[in-house]
């Protein structure tokens, strides 16, 4: 088995929603016990179990008070920062994409919650969106005011079932972090142990539901009277959202999730890169009690310095890791990024913030394998990729590249192989993930320049002409898919961090380790 622990033996289990399993607050994490070596002799791999699917918390219908509220903060907010914007149009000037990304961001900003996060994934989607555009939202925090501390009571108390002071000997009343669905404090337990507790605002569902219905006619009006460039990509991202913030606000997903991860690092043989472990017995929808994780970090090089070792390799087997989950699971950790790997002083880092799940489906998960295998060089691979291709795009692929298969070929060799095969520090890992239309619309120029309202109502024009051919055609453009966008967010990540840590490494560095990757192979990063 696994895990040694009582207590993560017990919920790994658990994939279904049901009432909390009540058990004595006396629990001992697992890291407590000795650490075993990966690939010893009781060691079932993390394969045989299917990755737990995220059950969404539904969101509740917005209680009209709270609705009306809303609507009158956001046209207010909306209304105050877009009015120079809409008096420069109405009077016929020009108006650049970064003033109108300004706007945009502030009204985010001033808005909280909701459009916190949705700014956080515009600043992740250069590829979508442009340049300019995720540039100016990635100053867009995902912060929030820290919960007044009887309310964090209530909920423990609430969700739990016992008192605080039964369980936590001690409870920091000023969070570690407050974002815009959880904060994060610091508590010990009665047996002395720290723990982080994650804790979902209460009362935010109901914001979230509430902003979710109001997005969609804002984000209209906005394309409206702005142009479509950016409205038109905010819709496109909305209905996946709703479905990430839901299974977000089900700390219940992030537990499993992590308990999953545990098994599946300890089987790749991990041992420098650790996921915190859980106490399912002190967790429940609203709140998530793990082991609190020292550190800073993964970008804060100056401490890693100090802390005197070389983060390098590990970013290295981390991205290993991380392909093992997208490439075998079609699932994978969709929020990787600085502020959730933490450097411990002792040289392991740790992977927070489980909440974020991308899924693919059979067909994504199977063209990014191809992708892996033809850039090792398996011709046979290219010819599958351009069939898939074809296939995901229908008449819109046959009326791009035309009939013959050699400049499919061309275009998807060109574009991904120096992916997979240049250093980091040469490429751009997300573009083709996330926005495939954009370059079978030989987009890659207007995106690299910044455009004008003009430049982007052609794109928004053109991607949704290829949009509706391939709507028509029956089939899915992948634009759309959730699942697809968080691979490229996750892309557009490990490009940043890649260029970062590994400028001079290709991602396949270790051409082995994904051969055997694709042959479903046993697999052991390993790690001295
Ligand atoms: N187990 C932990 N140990 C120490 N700090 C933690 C732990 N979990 C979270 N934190 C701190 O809280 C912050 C927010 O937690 P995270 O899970 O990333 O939530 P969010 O979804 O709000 O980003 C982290 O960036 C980290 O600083
Ligand atoms: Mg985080």
């Amino acid at each position: 088995m696994p895990e040694t622990s009582p207590v993560t033996e017990q919920s790994s289990d658990d994939s279904r929603p049901g009432p909390r399993r009540q058990a004595p607050p006396t629990v001992a994490p697992a890291h407590a016990q000795p650490r075993q070596r990966a690939g010893g002799e009781t060691s079932r791999t993390a394969e045989e179990d299917p990755f737990p699917t995220p059950v969404p918390r539904p969101l509740p219908q917005p209680d009209t008070a709270v609705l009306r509220r809303r609507v009158l903060e956001t046209l207010k907010v909306a209304g105050r920062n877009f009015l120079p914007i809409v008096r420069k149009r109405v009077g016929g000037k020009d108006v650049e994409t970064a003033e109108v990304a300004a706007a945009l961001r502030r009204t985010f900003e001033e808005l909280g919650a909701t459009y916190s996060k949705f700014g956080q994934l515009i600043a992740s989607s250069p590829g979508i969106f442009g340049e300019t555009i995720a540039t100016e939202f990635r100053s867009c925090l995902d912060t929030g005011p820290p919960i007044p501390f009887w309310k964090v009571r209530k909920i423990v108390e609430r969700d739990l079932g016992v008192a605080l002071e039964d369980v936590f000997e001690r409870f920091e009343e000023a969070p570690v972090a407050a974002a815009s669905i959880a904060a994060v404090h610091k508590a010990r337990l009665r047996d002395g142990t720290d723990v982080a507790v994650k804790v979902v605002r209460p009362g935010v569902a109901s914001t979230i539901a509430a902003d979710i219905e109001i997005m969609e006619p804002l984000f209209s009006l906005l394309a409206k009277q702005l142009g479509v460039g950016i409205a038109g990509p905010l819709l496109q991202l909305l209905s996946g959202f709703g479905r990430q913030v839901a299974e977000e606000l089900n700390l219940e997903n992030e537990l499993r999730v992590m308990n999953y991860n545990r098994r599946l690092a300890k089987n790749l043989g991990l041992t420098k890169i650790i996921i915190p472990e859980v106490y399912p017995e002190l967790s429940g929808q609203s709140i998530l009690t793990m082991e609190y994780i020292p550190g800073v970090a993964i970008d804060d090089l100056e401490s890693i310095t100090q802390f005197g070792f070389d983060p390098r390799p590990l970013v290295q087997d981390l991205v290993k890791a991380w392909f093992v989950t997208a490439a075998r699971y079609g699932a994978f950790h969709g929020d990787v990024h600085a502020g959730n790997l933490i450097a411990i002083p002792d040289g392991r880092v740790a992977v927070l913030d489980w909440g974020i799940v991308g899924r693919l489906d059979d067909r994504t998960k199977r063209f990014l394998r191809n992708v892996v295998a033809a850039c090792l060089g398996d011709e046979a691979a290219w010819g599958e990729l351009v069939r898939q291709v074809r296939e995901t795009y229908g008449s819109a692929a046959d009326e791009i590249f035309g009939p013959d298969d050699g400049p499919v070929i061309e275009w998807v060799r060109s574009t991904l192989e120096p992916i997979f095969t240049r250093p980091f520090g040469e490429v751009s890992l997300s573009v083709f993930f996330t926005e495939p239309q954009q370059r079978h619309a030989g987009q890659l120029e207007v995106e690299a320049r910044s455009r004008s309202i003009l430049d982007i109502l052609r794109m928004w024009r053109r991607r949704r002409r290829l949009r509706n051919l391939a709507e028509r055609d029956g089939v899915e453009a992948a634009e759309f898919d959730h699942g697809t966008f968080l691979l490229g967010k996750q892309l557009v990540y490990f490009e940043r961090y890649g260029k970062m840590f590994l400028s001079d490494t290709p991602l396949l560095q270790d051409r082995d380790f994904f051969a055997r990757l694709l042959d479903d192979q046993p697999i052991v990063i390993q790690q001295d």
